[in-house]
C-alpha cells in the first residue's frame, strides 16, 4: 500500500485482491441459481466448440440420477503435448480463453467469464469431463462440488474420437425431477437464435421417462411486424423480431444477447415496464449484442452505458409499436361491435320467426329479409303496399302506426286468427259459423299458390292450410 502522489498525502491506495480464493470460487460456483440455465451453459460450450450435434441424456445408473451432455465439437483445447488442456480449464476460473480468442478475431463464441462449467454445483455432486487427445485417446477430468481438487486421468472405457462429454452425478435432490421435456422447452427458448444460427441439432434423451425430444428453436405466434424502424445504438445495432397478437398474459417480448436469452420478459426492466412491452400484444425478442450481463446468473443486465444506449435506441420503436397496437385495438373493437350487432340481429330474427308476428312485428326492420321473398307475381291481387312487402299476409295487413294489440279496434278487418295463435281455435269456429271471411285469410288463400315456394312464415302457412277446409 502506498500514498497517492500529489493528492491527499494521507490517502493510501492499493489493488483489490481475493482474500480467500476457495471461498471466492465457492461463491461463483453457487451464483447460478437456475439448473436449467446451467444446462444451457453446457450446451453453449458445445456450440462454442462448433458441435453439430449435442445430446442431453437424463438417466439413472447404480441407483443415482445423472445428466450427460455429449457433443461432437472440437473438444477441449489441447496443450503442447496434444492432450486436452484440463489443467488450464481447472486453473483459469474467471479467465476464459474465449475472451482472448474473441479479441484475436474468433467469431461465434459466447463464453466470456470462465465460470460456466462451475455451475455444475447447482446441478449435481461430481462432474466428469471427457475429451480426446491428438491420438484419439480419451482423457477425463473429475471435479467434486465443494472440493478444491481436480484429477485428470486416461479414460478406460470406449469414447468416440471427437467432441466432449460432461457427466454429472448424482443429481441434486431438486434436479432429479427435471424432466427431459422441461429441458427441451427451456432450451428451445433460451438458445433459440444460437441454435438457428449455428445449425446445431440438440436432442434430449430422457431414459427415466423413456422419451426422446428434438429441441426445435421456438416459433413465435402472431403476425410478424415488418418495416420496424432500425434500432441503431451508439455501441451497435439492436435486432428486433416482433409479432403482433391479440392481448394475452402469455405474450411477452424477451431480451437476448447474441442469440441467447437473457430476460424472458423485457418489461421486468423498470425502463421497459410500460407500453408497448406491457400490453400483452407482442411476442418475440430484441437482441442487443453489446449489453453486459450479470455473470453469475446471466439473467440480469448491468445498468451501465451499454444499457443506456440500448434503452435509448428502443424509443422510436416503442412509439411505432404503440401506434400499431392502438390501431389493432381499434380494429378489434369495431369488429367486436359489428359481431355484437349481428348477434343481436340474429337473436331478434329467430325470436320473431318463433313468436306470433302480429305482436312483435314492430321489430320488422330485419325480419323481412329473413322471411323468404315471395315472387312478385303479376297475378297477385294484394294491395300495393303489400306487393312491396315480403311479409306474410297476416302481418302485411298492418297499417303503419296502427296498434298491434289483438283487441285493437283500429284494425276491424283483421280476424282474431291473425292476432293470436291462442285464439286460433276460437276464430276457426267463428269463421265456420259466419258467412264473412277474414280479409287476411282471403289474402292468404289468394297467395296459397305462392306459399309452397315462397317459404312464408309458418303462421301464414297455417292460415292458408286451415282456411280452405273451413270456408
Ligand atoms: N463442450 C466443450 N467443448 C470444448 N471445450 C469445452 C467444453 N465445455 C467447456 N470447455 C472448455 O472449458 C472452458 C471453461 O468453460 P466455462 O463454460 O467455464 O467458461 P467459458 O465458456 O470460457 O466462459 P463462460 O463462463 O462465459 O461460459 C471453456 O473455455 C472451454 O475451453
Ligand atoms: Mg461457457
Amino acid at each position: 500500500m502506498r500514498a497517492r502522489p500529489g493528492k491527499d498525502r494521507k490517502a493510501v491506495v492499493g489493488r483489490l485482491r481475493i482474500g480467500d480464493h476457495w471461498n471466492a470460487i465457492t461463491i461463483i460456483a453457487l451464483s447460478q441459481s437456475n439448473p436449467l440455465k446451467a444446462i444451457a451453459e453446457f450446451v453453449e460450450n458445445s456450440i462454442d466448440a462448433r458441435a453439430r450435434n449435442v445430446s442431453i441424456t437424463r438417466g439413472r445408473e447404480h441407483g443415482h440420477h445423472y445428466l450427460a451432455i455429449r457433443d461432437d465439437g472440437e473438444g477441449v483445447p489441447r496443450d503442447t503435448d496434444g492432450k486436452p488442456d484440463f489443467r488450464y480449464v481447472a486453473t483459469h476460473i474467471g479467465d476464459s480463453i474465449k475472451r482472448r480468442l474473441r479479441a484475436e478475431g474468433a467469431a461465434g463464441l459466447q463464453g466470456e467469464f470462465g465460470i460456466g462449467l462451475l455451475s455444475f454445483w447447482t446441478v449435481g455432486e461430481v462432474l466428469t469431463m471427457t475429451s480426446t487427445d491428438n491420438e484419439q485417446r480419451a482423457w477425463q477430468m473429475t471435479m467434486c462440488k465443494g472440493d478444491p481438487a481436480y484429477a485428470v486421468a486416461p479414460k478406460r472405457s470406449l469414447f468416440e474420437d471427437r467432441g466432449t462429454e460432461l457427466h454429472i452425478a448424482p443429481l441434486l435432490d431438486g434436479v432429479k425431477a427435471l424432466s427431459g421435456e422441461k429441458i427441451q422447452w427451456y432450451l428451445a427458448s433460451e438458445l433459440r437464435d444460437r441454435m438457428r444460427e449455428s445449425g446445431v441439432r440438440v436432442t434430449v434423451v430422457d431414459r427415466v421417462a423413456r422419451k426422446q425430444y428434438t429441441v426445435e428453436p421456438r416459433k413465435y405466434a402472431g403476425q410478424l411486424l415488418h418495416q420496424l424502424p432500425p434500432l441503431r445504438a451508439r455501441l451497435g445495432d439492436v435486432y428486433a423480431e416482433l409479432y403482433l397478437n391479440p392481448a394475452a398474459d402469455t405474450n411477452r417480448v424477451g431480451l437476448f444477447r447474441r442469440g441467447t436469452r437473457v430476460l424472458e420478459d423485457l418489461a421486468q426492466l423498470e425502463d421497459f415496464a410500460r407500453p408497448p412491452w406491457t400490453t400483452g400484444c407482442l411476442q418475440g425478442h430484441l437482441d442487443a449484442p453489446f449489453v453486459n450481463l450479470t455473470p453469475g446468473t446471466r439473467s440480469g443486465l448491468i445498468l451501465d452505458d451499454a444499457y443506456g444506449a440500448f434503452r435509448d435506441a428502443c424509443q422510436p420503436l416503442e412509439a411505432e409499436l404503440v401506434a400499431i397496437i392502438d390501431a389493432q385495438r381499434r380494429a378489434e373493437e369495431e369488429q367486436a361491435s359489428r359481431e355484437l350487432l349481428r348477434t343481436i340481429q340474429r337473436a331478434f330474427r329467430e325470436a320473431l320467426l318463433a313468436l306470433p308476428p302480429e305482436e312483435y312485428d314492430w321489430f320488422d326492420i330485419q325480419v323481412r329479409s329473413q322471411r323468404a321473398q315471395p315472387p312478385r307475381s303479376t297475378s297477385r291481387t294484394a294491395a300495393p303496399d303489400q306487393a312491396a312487402s315480403p311479409r306474410c299476409p297476416a302481418s302485411a295487413n298492418r297499417r303503419p302506426g296502427a296498434r298491434r294489440s289483438g283487441s285493437s279496434s283500429s284494425s276491424p278487418a283483421l280476424c282474431s286468427v291473425c292476432r293470436s295463435r291462442r285464439r286460433r281455435a276460437r276464430c276457426r269456429s267463428v269463421h265456420a259459423a259466419s258467412s264473412g271471411r277474414c280479409p287476411a285469410i282471403d289474402r292468404a288463400a289468394a297467395s296459397r299458390s305462392r306459399s309452397s315456394s315462397s317459404g312464408r312464415c309458418s303462421r301464414a302457412a297455417a292460415h292458408s292450410s286451415v282456411q280452405p277446409t273451413r270456408s
